[in-house]
């Protein structure tokens, strides 16, 4: 970034292209899935699943979407009204209209009581009737968008995205896949759609800037790039230099560094530990997540599953004492997603950390 800043552009207007932003797109299409060939840059997180859903809605025609309750998916209009939250939208009046939200595959947690070990495909198939209820009811439905991983974590089968994919096709409709959390190395893949089939558009944001500068965008296929004439980003800072510069870095600093195969093994060593940890604390009720995406549900009783609220707010509080920060999800679900770059000693240290804190509850 600072060898682009001293050396060349630091701003391009929106008539201009300039060479990194054109470096950082064959990047991209030559990383991502194969079919994911067409790149539109924006500033932020946000502003990527407006691009997403105007593209879905030019594209097919159609005007309405279906999302997921426990998804967020940003804080413009129209990324708060997919978005699942109320705390986004609240007391804002009507938001956009053909909204729909559906649950998200929670498998141990499914409001059938079905056991999430050996009924995965049955809890799938009661998720998927609801999706299958509105399509079949509306049928000027322009996309379903979710991530593909929700960032709670919960992580639906292949077989669930599969099916969504296929009702996409049976209904004309476009599937997005919002990856600005899960995607660029996160799950142990270098996109998240990776674990399970390439969708119209994925959405990438977050550490595509590398932390360092906002930047977002689209990845999309060579057939939808059929919207000359009319403008779904127009952003002034839509394609600059110097974040395209920061994120050319962060990618081949990922590719040097094989960071994504890192995260791959090291969230099978992080998952081992916590799984060794199960055996012996019962307050871990389910251990869910990717790679360096990891959820711990905290529970007072193994069969109830009644959720630990209370000493799961004795256990952060333990953590934060000593260096261990985290995100309680509905109150009982620690919520980690570690720097890519951390080592083993460091999940040592958030083993560890976390057993004291269990040991510290009684559990
Ligand atoms: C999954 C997801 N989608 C969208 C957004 C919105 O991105 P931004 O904050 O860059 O607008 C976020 C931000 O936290 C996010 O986590």
């Amino acid at each position: 970034m600072k060898k682009q800043l001293d050396e060349s552009l630091a701003f391009t207007p929106r008539r201009y292209t300039n060479i990194p932003a054109v470096e950082l797109a064959q990047k991209l299409c030559e990383q991502s899935p194969s079919g994911l060939d067409r790149v539109l840059y924006c500033p932020g997180g946000s502003e990527a699943i407006e691009m997403a859903l105007l593209l879905a809605k030019h594209i097919t025609g159609k005007w309405k979407t279906i999302s997921f309750y426990d998804c967020y998916h940003g804080t413009t209009w129209q990324a708060a009204a997919v978005g699942g939250d109320p705390h986004f939208t609240l007391g804002q009046g009507p938001m956009v209209p053909g909204a729909f939200h559906v649950e998200f595959p929670n498998y141990y947690r499914n409001p059938w009581g079905l056991d999430h070990r050996t009924e995965r495909e049955h809890i799938d198939e009661l998720y998927l009737r609801q999706i299958e209820l509105i399509l079949k009811h509306h049928p000027d439905m322009a996309a379903i968008i979710g991530t593909p991983i929700a960032s709670a974590p919960h992580v639906p089968s292949a077989y669930f995205w599969q099916r969504v994919a296929d009702l996409c096709v049976e209904y004309d409709a476009l599937l997005i896949f919002d990856e600005i959390v899960c995607g660029l190395g996160r799950t142990g893949t270098l996109f998240a759609c990776e674990h399970y089939l390439t969708p119209d558009v994925v959405v990438m944001g977050k550490s595509l800037g590398g932390g360092v500068v906002p930047f977002a965008g689209i990845l999309t296929h060579d057939k939808y790039n059929c919207l000359q004439d009319r403008s779904i980003g127009h952003f002034t800072h839509e394609k600059s230099p110097l974040s395209s510069a920061a994120a050319l870095a962060v990618l081949n600093y990922m590719q040097r560094k094989q960071v994504v195969n890192r995260v791959k093994e090291l969230g099978e060593y992080f998952r081992g530990s916590l799984l060794e940890l199960q055996q012996q604390f019962p307050i871990i009720g389910h251990i869910d997540g990717k790679g360096f995406l990891i959820g711990i549900d905290l529970v007072n009783d193994a069969v109830t599953k009644e959720p630990a609220m209370e000493a799961a707010q004795q256990i952060l509080s333990y953590c934060l004492d000593r260096g261990l920060s985290f995100k309680l999800y509905e109150g009982n679900m620690i919520t980690m997603r570690p720097a890519l770059i951390i080592g083993k000693e460091e999940i040592d240290f958030i083993v560890a950390t976390l057993r004291g804190a269990f040991e510290a509850v009684g559990q």
